[in-house]
């Protein structure tokens, strides 16, 4: 998989794919993520990118010719699965976002800032909008980080067997069951007995069961 990021900050999202798994993934060759800087696609002598918003009001608007002409010419290079800008007006993210990402081949992330991106910037070019959540951050850059690492981490290859991604929250709509290790008892608190009995049938049960009664609690709505 080959992601493009478009950012005013590209040093915002450098670490994130330089530790862990996220690295490893590239140093396998499993994702290949590439940062444009759209200065590298300004304006005039004075490398503008942003200009004020025609009908008045604060903030300043992501211009369409320089997002155009970046986009336009990573479009002449391959063709590209979604064009996807992250802003908390999109679709929120969830896993079955993220498992449908997954498969594909080649994405586009487009970062807003200031007050977001000239209209015809999502008319021209974007074929997905996608927010991480109903708040507003400073940019779509971390935004762009957490989309990447939902969607990287479940590339064949990328996870071994003890992390796989078949048993995390969210895979089947439930949450997590308590998980426990070494030492038995700690602080006065054991863990549950059924864990060490050996039985898996049981101990899949368990698991199971408690998961839907920590979804029940917590995110009823998963259940609906
Ligand atoms: N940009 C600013 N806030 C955002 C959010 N919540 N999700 C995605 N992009 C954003």
């Amino acid at each position: 998989m080959r992601i493009d990021i478009i950012s005013v900050l590209p040093e915002l999202m450098e670490s994130p794919f330089k530790t862990s798994i996220l690295k490893r993934a590239m140093e396998k060759g499993l994702a290949e993520v590439h940062f444009h800087n759209i200065r590298d696609w300004s304006i005039g002598k004075h490398r503008q990118i942003d200009d004020e918003p025609y009908g008045g009001g604060a903030g300043m608007i992501m211009m369409v010719e320089p997002l155009d002409k970046c986009i336009s010419e990573l479009k002449s290079q391959r063709n590209y699965d979604e064009i996807i800008y992250l802003t908390p007006d999109g679709e929120t993210l969830n896993q079955r976002i993220a498992n449908t990402l997954s498969i594909k081949k080649n994405l586009i992330f487009l970062c807003g800032h200031y007050k977001g991106i000239d209209q015809r910037v999502r008319d021209l070019h974007i074929t997905k909008e996608i927010s991480i959540g109903d708040y507003v951050l400073t940019g779509g850059e971390l935004a762009a980080c957490v989309l990447a690492d939902s969607v990287i981490r479940l590339l064949p290859g990328v996870l071994n067997d003890e992390q796989s991604a078949l048993t995390d929250s969210f895979q089947d709509d439930l949450l997590s069951y308590p998980i426990y290790t070494r030492p038995e008892t700690y602080k006065g608190l054991s863990v549950p007995k059924i864990l060490l009995s050996g039985n898996f049938g049981a101990i899949e049960e368990w698991q199971h069961d408690e998961a839907v009664r920590i979804t029940k609690e917590r995110r009823p709505d998963l259940l609906e």
